[in-house]
């Protein structure tokens, strides 16, 4: 709704644009179902919550946020927001985020039926960003049949080759 005050006269969501209809399966709120699991060569397994949001304006491109939690403090963590782009005509898509961490990147891939996989295509950063610097990241989301979106990523470092960093499903709210 916060979007809708320059948007639309009549609070109406506008029309989706044809052109991201091969992603609407991600719009959407979803809130992790269970908590999903962090892992990495170089840390203790965790826990975490996150709530993400998945919308669109009309525009030929999704918007989306994902803001995760510490599962029982629930003090904010890792966040992002970016957009999703597809080239139109083709199933290649773009998806551009930028992370509170200092770091921004452009990953690329394709999407097939209900699923999105991509992998990093440019990563930049602040001067300042904690080490160790992540150099690529990949990505797959899924729309499981029983209606949960999935989420994996997979990051190499400076330190360590491509391992999994993240899974989670995430239930529609
Ligand atoms: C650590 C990257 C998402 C939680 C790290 C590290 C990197 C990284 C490079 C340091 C690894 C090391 O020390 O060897 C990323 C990237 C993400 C992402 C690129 C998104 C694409 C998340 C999310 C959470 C999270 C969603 C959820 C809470 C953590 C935690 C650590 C960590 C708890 C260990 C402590 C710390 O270094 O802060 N991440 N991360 N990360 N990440 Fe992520």
């Amino acid at each position: 709704p916060f979007l809708n005050n320059l948007l639309s006269q009549d609070g109406e969501t506008p029309q989706l644009n044809p052109v991201i209809e091969p992603l609407s399966w991600m719009l959407g709120t979803w809130l992790s179902d269970p908590p999903g699991d962090g892992t990495f060569p170089t840390m203790k397994p965790f826990q975490y919550l996150e709530e993400v949001h998945i919308s669109h304006v009309g525009q030929p491109m999704l918007n989306f946020s994902f803001n995760a939690f510490h599962p029982d403090t629930r003090k904010p963590m890792h966040r992002e927001c970016g957009f999703i782009r597809i080239k139109p005509d083709t199933n290649k898509v773009a998806f551009i985020s930028a992370q509170n961490t200092g770091l921004v990147e452009v990953e690329e891939g394709e999407v097939n039926g209900q699923e999105l996989s991509i992998a990093s295509h440019s990563v930049a950063r602040i001067s300042f960003a904690k080490k160790p610097h992540v150099e690529q990241i990949t990505r797959k989301f899924r729309l499981n049949s029983d209606g949960k979106l999935e989420q994996t990523v997979c990051m190499g470092t400076t330190t360590q080759p491509m391992t999994q960093h993240l899974h989670i499903t995430y239930k529609k709210v």
